[in-house]
This record gives structure tokens, sequence and C-alpha cells, in this order.
């Protein structure tokens, strides 16, 4: 899955072809050179689906919707997923750390939820499998139970009886943390946010501005596209972070991550991270998995210096970020806490 240079540096040559091309004629680009541009770019990438009514109301779906704005199923009874997972921050967290319902920071910085289930894997170091695995980790993690008994104990004294049964019919037994996880999973997936990129993909010459075509144009010259490609921009293989130069040295990160390494403990492993999407990034600040990056424009100064060896001018950054502001979304409605529970509890921040 990993990247080698070679295969990088074969990437970027063909990237880089086409690439002057826009760049200088940005402002006054017609139609045909926008298409162009279109028809180079968009193999690259790929589109997000939007979300249909009949997926958000499902059984499951609306069940993983309780769960994860439900404050109560933790520990500290005032933690749920959105505690740390908020509407402001695109569903990511504005804080670097995170504090988890045993009042303990997090490790590391939160990620955020839109589309995370379509990564091949999970969390900065790509540790859990997918969203059923997360989840039911994150009961004795995040929200701080002893184990997964204590988290069904607490759905039972809370009445969820009925609302599980509804969504596991067929099941012997319907309330198990092992449903409580695929109801969160189930209901992260409805999560899906299509942004102005999309609307230009499918051919809206308009849903981009001059600049974030430039910016389109340079994040694939400058390289990035090895790395942040598809439909989420990322989110599809595992990279080292620092290539060029250790990366605290350009973050100023305090305390020095070995990545992958601490979870697998394989030598190739240190300082590797699941690459993190795209989507959505102008909201997510703090930037990197220990959040020690607070702009985006520096966090892809960054980038460019650690991943590619590159000083980017004021210029290309700025455009760069441009581009990146296209990739965000709105946030879905159904990103907060259902009807049934705005009664029941205060919903986290
Ligand atoms: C105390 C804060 C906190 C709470 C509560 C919390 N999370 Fe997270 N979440 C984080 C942090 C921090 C990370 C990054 C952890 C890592 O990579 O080691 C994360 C990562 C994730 C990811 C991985 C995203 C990706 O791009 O790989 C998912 C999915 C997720 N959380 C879902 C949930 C769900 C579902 C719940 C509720 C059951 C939950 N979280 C509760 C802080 C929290
Ligand atoms: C060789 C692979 C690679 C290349 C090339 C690359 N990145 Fe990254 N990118 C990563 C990895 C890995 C991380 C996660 C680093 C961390 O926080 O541990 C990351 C993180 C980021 C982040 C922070 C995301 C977040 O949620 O915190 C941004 C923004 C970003 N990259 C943009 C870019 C831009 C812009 C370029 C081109 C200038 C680029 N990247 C080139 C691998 C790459």
């Amino acid at each position: 899955m990993q990247f080698n240079a070679k295969q990088t540096r074969r990437a970027l040559a063909g990237a880089l072809g086409a690439a002057a091309l826009v760049l200088g004629a940005c402002a006054t680009m017609d139609d045909s050179a926008i298409g162009a541009l279109r028809q180079r770019t968009a193999p690259l990438f790929g589109t997000v689906v939007p979300t249909t009514a009949a997926e958000v109301g499902t059984p499951q779906a609306q069940l993983g919707r309780s769960l994860f704005w439900d404050t109560r199923l933790s520990l500290d009874g005032k933690t749920a997923c959105a505690s740390c997972h908020t509407r402001e921050a695109w569903s990511s967290d504005k804080r670097a750390q995170s504090v988890t319902a045993k009042g303990e920071p997090t490790a590391l910085h939160s990620q955020p939820m839109f589309m995370a289930q379509d990564q091949v894997a999970l969390r900065w170091y790509g540790d859990r499998r997918d969203g059923v695995h997360q989840a039911e980790r994150s009961i004795t993690g995040s929200m701080g139970f002893g184990n997964a008994p204590a988290m069904v104990d607490a759905l039972k004294r809370l009445g969820y009886e009925d609302q599980f049964k509804a969504a596991f019919p067929s099941a012997a037994e319907a309330l198990t943390a092992a449903n409580y996880a695929q109801a969160l999973a189930v209901y992260q997936r409805t999560l899906r946010t299509p942004a102005p990129f999309d609307a230009w993909l499918h051919g809206d010459n308009r849903a981009l501005t001059p600049q974030q075509m430039a910016g389109l144009d340079k994040f694939i010259a400058t390289g990035c596209i090895a790395c942040h490609r598809g439909a989420l921009l990322g989110g599809d293989s595992f990279q080292k972070f620092g290539i060029h130069k250790d990366y605290w040295l350009a973050t100023g990160s305090t305390k020095v991550d070995t990545g992958r390494f601490a979870a697998t403990k394989k030598e190739a492993d240190k300082y590797v991270y699941r690459v993190p999407m795209l989507r959505n990034v102008a909201r997510t600040a703090p930037y990197f998995h220990d959040g020690s990056v607070a702009a985006l424009e520096q966090a892809v100064r960054v980038m460019a210096e650690v991943q590619l060896g590159k000083n980017l001018s004021e210029r290309d950054a700025a455009d760069i970020v441009a581009f990146l502001e296209s990739l965000t979304g709105a946030i879905p409605a159904h990103y907060s806490p259902p009807p049934s529970l705005q009664t029941a509890i205060a919903a986290p921040r």
C-alpha cells in the first residue's frame, strides 16, 4: 500500500506535463480551457455521492444517530461521540487533544467523521479495520467503560432495548455491543458532504473560482496528488510523515510521535500514518496527528517541505489553500441529536 519514491516520482512526472498551461492564464480561463483542465484532472479524483433520505431513515441509521449523540452512554455520563467530533469543527475537534470520559486527554487530534468510513483503515495509525471495529473499541477507550458489558447495561438502563429490536429484528439478542458498533458505523456512513469541487467535476464550470482552479493544478503539479488522491483526496494508503526532513522540525511538535510503529512495533512503520483525507480540511483545524499546526496555509507549507522537499511561494500556497476550500461541503442536517434525545438530555456543546 505504501508508495515508494520511484512511484511518487513517476506520478509526479506525468502530472507535471500540462500543469504550466493553466498557471498564469487562470484569471481568463474560458470554457474550453476549463474543460481541458477537468478532463486531465478528473481521473485522479472521484466524487462524493449525496446521502439519500432513505439511507438516513433506516432503523439502524436512526439508532446509530442516537448512540452517537447521547452523552449518557459514557463513564462520566457527559461524553458522547459528538463531544469530540463536533458540528462546529465539521465533525473534528478544535482542541488539539480532546478529553475522554475518564477526564484524560486523548493522545492524538480528533479526526473528522464525514466520509471517514470509506477509508482503507481508521485512525492516524490505521489500527482499526473499519467503523465497527473502531466503535467497539471506543467503549473502553473514549467512552471510558471498564468493559463492553458495562455499555450494554447502560443501554438497557436507558431504555434502548426497543430501538435495538427495531434495528436488528432477526437477531436472537438485539441489544449487544456488536450491534451498538454496527449501528454507529451505519449512521456514520450516511454522513457525506458533497462540495463545490464535486459540482465542478460533474461539469459546473463556475463551481470553482479561477484561483481554486489554479490551486487544483498546483496541487497536482507540486506532487500532493501522489498521496492525496481519489474521491476523498487521501485515506487510501499509509505513508511516512517526514520523507525529506524530520516532521517535528517543521511542525514544531513538542513530543515526537512514532506513528504506526506504536501499534505494530515494526521498524518500517516508524513515523508512518494513514494518509488523512482532505475533504472539509479547511474546517478541521488544528492539523496533523498532534494538532501542532493551527493554520491550513502553514500545514500546506509543511507538507511541501517535509513530504516533497519543496518551498512553496506565497502565491502557490494561497492557491492550494483556495483549492482545499472547495472541498468544504455543508454539514448534514442529521449530524445533530435526534429529536427524541433533544428532550431527554442536553446535547454536547
Ligand atoms: C474523547 C474524545 C472522543 C470521543 C468521545 C470519541 N472520539 Fe472518535 N476520535 C477521537 C480521536 C482523538 C481520534 C483519533 C484517534 C487516533 O487516531 O488514535 C478519533 C478517531 C475516530 C475515528 C477515525 C476517523 C478516521 O479518519 O480514521 C472514528 C471513525 C471515530 N473516532 C468515531 C467515534 C465514535 C463512533 C465515537 C463514539 C462511540 C467516538 N469516535 C468518540 C476522539 C474521540
Ligand atoms: C508522500 C505522501 C504525501 C504527500 C506527497 C503529501 N502528503 Fe499531505 N499528508 C500525508 C500524511 C502521511 C499526512 C499525515 C501527517 C500526520 O499528521 O501525521 C498528511 C497530512 C496532510 C494535511 C493535514 C490533514 C489533517 O487533517 O490534519 C494536509 C492539509 C495535507 N497533508 C496537505 C498536503 C498538500 C497540500 C500536499 C502537497 C503540497 C501534501 N499534503 C503532500 C502524506 C502526504
